[in-house]
């Protein structure tokens, strides 16, 4: 665990997130609570959810969840009711839940692209409007979880690579019109994260593993703790001045031809 940031920073602090049940965002979950904050996380499985709380509550923290699913603003909305009244208002909301697979554009069915983009762009719209209503204002810090698909082209992820551009998009708009009353809203956008849902469904083998590794300036995946960290800047005093911005967390492998 990292030591850059002081072990109360997040006392008091209410965070709510979505998509928060497996991997990154429930790493992201976890370090916001060893920070003090009170978690809420939603997804879809009661078992998950009940699984993260679980997690959470054995390692001390105040934590509860429910199964929502963002493509429903009502049970988002609902969602973030429950935890308004356990915990207080929000400062910190966190828009993660998403779904991908490996499809070329020719073979991707219309539902297959409008689901995608009905999980992570409209759900998190959901997850931002509704926040937003239920926001400590000024001071409310939101994220989004987005990808390198927002601005780089890949092949078999033309459903992503438009659900995350209109992400960060949105992300910009909603910065550029909150900013005045004290809500930042930022975007962090991993590149390959090990031991994750997401490399599982778009590296499913060691071939496919090792040529994206080699192709990585850094020459490594990416931790989940290296999102966690970076969350835990955006969502804090650390990066007051910071909001609109899409923060690439990637070992360097957007920057263009690897070995
Ligand atoms: P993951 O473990 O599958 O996380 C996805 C989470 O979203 C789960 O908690 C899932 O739980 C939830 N979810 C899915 N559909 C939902 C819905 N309709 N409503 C509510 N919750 C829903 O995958 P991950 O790899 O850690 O990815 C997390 C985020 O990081 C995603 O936004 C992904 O695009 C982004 N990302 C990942 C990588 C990577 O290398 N893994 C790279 C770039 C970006 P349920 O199944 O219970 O709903
Ligand atoms: N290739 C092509 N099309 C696919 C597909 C694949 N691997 N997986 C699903 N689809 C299509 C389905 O065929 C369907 O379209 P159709 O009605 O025209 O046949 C459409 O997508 C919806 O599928 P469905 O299974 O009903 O969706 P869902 O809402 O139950 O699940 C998914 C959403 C498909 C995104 C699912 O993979 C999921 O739940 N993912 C969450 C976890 C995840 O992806 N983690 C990584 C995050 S980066």
């Amino acid at each position: 665990m990292s030591e850059v940031f002081r072990s109360d920073l997040f006392a008091g602090k209410v965070a709510f997130l979505a998509g928060a049940t497996s991997g990154i965002n429930l790493a992201i979950a976890e370090r916001f609570a060893q920070l003090g904050a009170s978690v809420f996380v939603i997804s879809r499985s009661a078992e998950k959810v009940a699984a993260a709380v679980n997690t959470l509550r054995e390692a001390g923290a105040k934590a509860n969840g429910v199964a929502a699913d963002v493509r429903s603003f009502e049970a988002v909305a609902a969602a973030m009711d429950a935890c308004v009244a356990e915990f207080g208002a929000l400062d910190i909301v966190v828009s993660g839940a998403a779904g991908n697979f490996l499809a070329r554009a020719a073979d991707l069915s219309p539902n297959g692209f409008r689901t995608v983009i009905d999980i992570d762009l409209i759900g998190s719209f959901h997850v931002l409007k509704a926040g937003y209503e239920r926001a400590r204002k000024p001071g409310a810090a939101m994220l989004v979880i987005s990808a390198l698909q927002s601005f780089r082209a890949y092949p078999s992820q033309v459903h992503a690579c438009a659900a995350k551009a209109g992400i960060d998009a949105m992300m910009k708009a909603m910065a550029l019109e909150w900013g005045p009353e004290g809500v930042r809203v930022n975007s962090i956008a991993p590149g390959p994260i090990a031991d994750t849902e997401g490399m599982a469904r778009l590296a499913p083998d060691p071939g496919a593993t090792e040529r994206i590794t080699r192709a990585i300036p850094l020459q490594r995946f990416g931790f989940k703790s290296d999102i966690a960290e970076l969350a835990v800047f955006l969502c804090s005093e650390a990066s007051a001045n910071i909001t609109g911005a899409l923060v690439v967390s990637d070992g360097g492998s957007s920057l263009g031809v690897g070995r």
